[in-house]
């Protein structure tokens, strides 16, 4: 029996394929949700083209998502790590962050936030247990055009001596190494933490396993990471790099921007010591510049 023509099943030829599934989204009322389906559909079929995947390949890829899927729960977080270190995380926000001249520049959030840490005094210690060596973090919070910003908040959490976040250490309090500030009047704010240090973003999972597959490493750079927060100003999620850090060079989630790296000095001046840290520390400077929100 002959078929009608127009009621004929599309053509499976590559490019057949790929035009019949970008156009089964021409009905979806939601502009942006069609562009991005369509869009997702051309490059996923580009790539297979492209790499001539194989059967056994794509299996493998499906059981690679599964096995992402099984290790990610409310703390572990595969599918960001993913994100992170393809590089895709730094690309969204670049696209998204696009800063004034003079702005802190922002980067990734990594997965080790934890919403609600405690507000701190000025200046106050947020070192919970022996940590490695205290370092007084202090600075002004600014627009860009040079004034301060009073009370902006700085949510600010990092590693220390053991490599490890509070959240992924069952040993340390819960509020060790995290801490929420707020700049005074003048746009001065003070915390004190530790030097951070360099450590592996969680490589037991399929990202470990593709980092080792394909000869990564999965280190990151020392860093303190921040989040700042004001009325009237775009939100920054940011790092301060340990600038004599090892890794700058090859951070795991390509995470280093330039104007991001700060000097740990050592500090002479025992007028500065900070009440109740005893023996060496360090002194780092690192004004905040915030762009305005837009309206
Ligand atoms: C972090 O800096 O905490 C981080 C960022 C991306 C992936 C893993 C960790
Ligand atoms: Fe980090």
């Amino acid at each position: 029996m002959r078929i009608e023509s127009d009621r004929r099943p599309p053509s499976t030829a590559p490019d057949d394929i790929t035009a019949a599934v970008v156009a089964s989204f021409e009905g979806c009322r939601d502009a942006r949700l069609r562009e991005l389906m369509q869009s997702l559909v051309r490059h996923l079929h580009a790539f297979a083209v492209e790499t001539r995947l194989t059967e056994p390949e794509w299996a493998e890829a499906v059981r690679v998502l599964t096995a992402t899927g099984h290790i990610t729960d409310e703390v572990r977080q595969e599918f960001v790590l993913w994100s992170d270190s393809l590089g895709l995380s730094m690309l969204v926000d670049a696209l998204a962050n696009p800063k004034s001249a003079g702005a802190t520049e922002s980067t990734v959030l990594g997965p080790f936030h934890v919403p609600g840490a405690p507000l701190r005094e000025y200046g106050e210690s947020m070192i919970g247990e022996p940590a490695g060596t205290p370092a007084l973090v202090h600075g002004r919070v600014l627009d860009v055009d040079g004034d301060p910003i009073a009370r902006a908040e700085l949510d600010v959490w990092q590693n220390g001596e053991n490599r490890l976040y509070a959240v992924q250490d069952a040993d340390a309090p819960e509020d060790h190494l995290r801490g929420r500030y707020l700049s005074r009047d003048d746009g001065t704010y003070a915390f004190v933490g530790v030097r951070p240090r360099p450590y592996t973003i969680p490589s037991d999972g399929p990202v470990g396993r593709m980092l080792e597959a394909t000869a990564r490493h999965p280190w990151r750079p020392a860093h303190i990471h921040l989040i700042v927060t004001a009325p009237g100003f775009e939100k920054l999620t940011t790092h301060i790099f340990d600038a004599e850090s090892t890794y700058l060079d090859s951070d795991a989630v390509f995470a280093v921007k330039p104007s991001l790296l700060r000097r740990f000095v050592r500090a002479a001046d025992d007028a500065q010591r900070p009440e109740g840290i005893d023996g060496e520390w360090y002194i780092v400077e690192n004004d905040i510049v915030l762009d305005r929100a837009s309206v």
